[in-house]
């Protein structure tokens, strides 16, 4: 199954993402993470950590090479979760036309909706454990003892803010262009992580 995630951040794509994941046995490719990663080995140019830092996208050339490499990987064959791409359509189409080239294509896309007070609160109080990779959230799932917080530093809250308009400006082409398509599934984010995991197996049609 190829599937993507779509949503503002904080409404929980990653925390689901997971979830679908670990149910498919197919990776969970993030190009938010790809992008964190390449900072922390030191291999981000200083241009793209700014932009990431500002709240605003990076270039779609740089994220359209990530995805078309990383999907080409061995444990991509019976599928993957693209989890914050695309976000634009130059990287919806660039992401059509790859799959196509390998004669495969999108079965869903789900775009999850929550209100914007509560996607501040959710980004602005995430915490990430820097060894597994678990997302925490300070109020709503607390983090065990002795876990190794990370504070994203695009998470505070006048960086969520413009990471939000960005996100606003994006969709607003984006979702018309999968609706087209007729894979659209848009799912309502607000809930317990178990009430949304469960609305988004029903729209891939498997029963938790
Ligand atoms: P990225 O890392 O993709 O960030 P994002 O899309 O803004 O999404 P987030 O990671 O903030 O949120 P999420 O929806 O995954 O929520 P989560 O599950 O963690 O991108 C970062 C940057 O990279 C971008 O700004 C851009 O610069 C660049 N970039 C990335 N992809 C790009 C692309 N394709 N093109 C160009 N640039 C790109 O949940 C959030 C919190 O809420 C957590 O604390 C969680 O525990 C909690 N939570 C989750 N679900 C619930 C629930 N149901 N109830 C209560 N709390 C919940």
């Amino acid at each position: 199954m190829r599937l993507v995630f779509v949503g503002p951040p904080g409404a929980g794509k990653g925390t689901q993402a997971k979830l679908v994941c670990s149910k498919w046995k197919i990776p969970q490719i993030s190009t938010g993470d790809m992008l964190r990663a390449a900072k922390a080995a030191g291999k981000l140019p200083a241009d793209l950590i700014q932009r990431m830092a500002a709240g605003a996208l990076v270039p779609d050339p740089v994220v359209v090479n990530l995805i078309d490499d990383r999907t080409r990987d061995a444990d991509c064959a019976n599928g993957f979760l693209l989890d914050g791409f695309p976000r634009t359509v130059p990287q919806a189409e660039a992401l059509d036309a790859m799959l196509r080239d390998r004669g495969q294509k999108l079965d869903h896309v789900v775009a999850l909706e929550v209100p914007r007070a509560m996607l501040i609160e959710r980004a602005v109080l995430r915490r990430t454990d820097k060894r597994t990779g678990q997302i925490y959230h300070l109020k709503y799932s607390p983090p065990p003892p002795g876990a190794d917080l990370e504070h994203r530093p695009d998470d505070r809250e006048d960086v969520v803010e413009k990471r939000l308009a960005t996100y606003e400006a994006m969709t607003a082409e984006l979702l018309p262009y999968y609706e087209k398509l007729g894979i659209l599934n848009r799912i309502d984010g607000v809930g317990s992580v178990q009430q949304v995991s469960e609305r988004i197996f029903i729209v891939l049609g498997a029963v938790k």
